[in-house]
């Protein structure tokens, strides 16, 4: 049974779907052990102890540099003997100390089809209004591993809606969560803990 670790930071509505998932199932050897939250007072934390489930704060805005943080995050992750690490919704890019001691081990959901719409300042709602003001007629979300580089690391799963004519950026946010994020995230964390995701040449495949 693989010890699962996941990093929020704000609404957590995707930590729900990773929870719902455990207890339906739906994850196969692997369970929910501590969530961490990068900020005081936010919802995923409560969604975490209304199930039992282990909490951390360690807020970002009490580090001076991003490779302080990153060490603070590193060292919670060994003390809870981390098997995968989940960034569900988590806003802080990790520094290479966590992503080396971590390869391979850490998933994270992007909402947009990568490599569009991706890296640093792309995040959470400015995602979908980057689409938006674009134009493109499809959306969606990609899970994929997180290395040194925003974003940049082997994909395991994307799935795509339409983008509609009069779609704002949160309907468009809703619709891609309710029909991609909350379904292929917590896919993709079964089949990380069933050992079912090979990687070959630093690309991703699942058997
Ligand atoms: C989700 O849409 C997630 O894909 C996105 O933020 C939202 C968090 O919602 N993540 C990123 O933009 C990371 N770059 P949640 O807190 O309700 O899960």
């Amino acid at each position: 049974m693989k010890n699962i670790v996941v990093l929020v930071s704000g609404g957590g509505t995707n930590l729900q779907a990773l929870i719902d998932a455990e207890k339906s199932g739906i994850i196969k050897n692997g369970r929910i052990t501590c969530v961490i939250s990068s900020k005081e007072g936010v919802y995923a934390l409560e969604r975490a102890k209304n199930n039992g489930i282990p909490t951390r704060v360690i807020p970002r805005k009490q580090y001076s540099s991003s490779v302080n943080y990153s060490e603070a995050i590193l060292e919670a992750l060994n003390e809870e003997k981390a098997d995968l690490v989940v960034l569900a919704g988590f806003m802080t890019i990790l520094d290479q100390c966590v992503t080396q001691a971590y390869a391979y081990k850490i998933i994270n959901v992007h909402p947009a089809l990568i490599p569009s719409f991706c890296g640093e300042g792309f995040y959470g709602l400015k995602v979908h209004e980057a689409v938006l003001s674009y134009g493109v007629k499809v959306s969606g979300a990609t899970i994929h591993f997180v290395n040194e580089k925003a974003d940049a690391g082997a994909i395991i799963l994307q799935g795509t809606v339409d983008v509609k004519r009069d779609d704002t950026p949160e309907i468009l946010q809703r619709r891609i969560m309710e029909n991609v994020e909350w379904k292929l995230l917590p896919e993709a964390v079964s089949l990380y803990c069933q050992d079912r995701i090979d990687i070959i040449d630093g690309k991703a495949y699942v058997k």
